[in-house]
């Protein structure tokens, strides 16, 4: 039984395709979960980081203020959830050829050295959230598949893999609703691929 945690990033509540497939694939879970958590950073924005906060991510945990404490609360709740979860399931809107500005405040929240990755001049920086099963539910109004000569500007799907493997989250499955301004079937594609999974 897995422990689930759901991240969608969509600014809409209604009509969001991602949001769609996200339940979608909640659905598939269904009595193979034995809980569900839900974080929305499209709704809920985590905070932009600022200086005190950037400067209380390289402070030494015993050495934190009470100040910093209150900065690092946040970033520590969602990395909390993040070590929780067994299955990720991201909902994710292609916005300006990107991840929608909440993904990103919700990756600096949580991409934070000595709890989510590890760097040494020898070794580089290293993940250090393993053995999980991220899923990215993606959204996008034009085409960016490989055949689709705009395949170079998504810069969506390359950040996500790059992010998520900076913090160690590496088994990824990306299923994308392309082209979903032209009318064509790519919500329904999306949905029949998530029903193929093998859960
Ligand atoms: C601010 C904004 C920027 C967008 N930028 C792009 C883009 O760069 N490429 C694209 O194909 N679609 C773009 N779209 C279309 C969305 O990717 C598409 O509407 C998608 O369904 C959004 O996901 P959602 O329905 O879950 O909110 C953009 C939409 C918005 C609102």
């Amino acid at each position: 039984m897995a422990r689930v945690l759901v991240i969608n990033s969509s600014p809409s509540a209604e009509g969001s395709v991602s949001r769609r497939l996200s339940a979608a694939l909640v659905a598939r879970y269904k009595g193979k979960a034995t809980g569900i958590t839900y974080r929305d950073v499209g709704l809920e924005p985590p905070a932009h980081l600022d200086a005190e906060t950037i400067e209380a991510f390289y402070t030494p945990a015993d050495a934190l203020s009470v100040a910093q404490l209150q900065k690092t609360l946040l970033s520590d709740q969602l990395i909390t959830e993040l070590e929780a979860a067994d299955v990720i399931i991201i909902g994710s809107p292609m916005h300006n050829f990107t991840i929608a500005s909440g993904l990103k405040t919700y990756f600096d929240q949580v991409a934070r050295v000595g709890r989510t990755f590890q760097y040494s001049p020898e070794t580089g920086p290293v993940g250090m959230l393993a053995g999980k099963k991220v899923y990215v539910l993606s959204s996008r109004g034009g085409n960016y598949s490989s055949r689709s000569p705009y395949a170079g500007l998504n810069h969506e799907a390359t950040y996500l893999k790059t992010v998520l493997g900076f913090i160690g989250l590496t088994d990824i499955t990306f299923i994308a609703a392309e082209d979903i301004k032209s009318g064509n079937d790519g919500v329904n594609t999306a949905l029949a691929l998530i029903e193929s999974l093998e859960i």
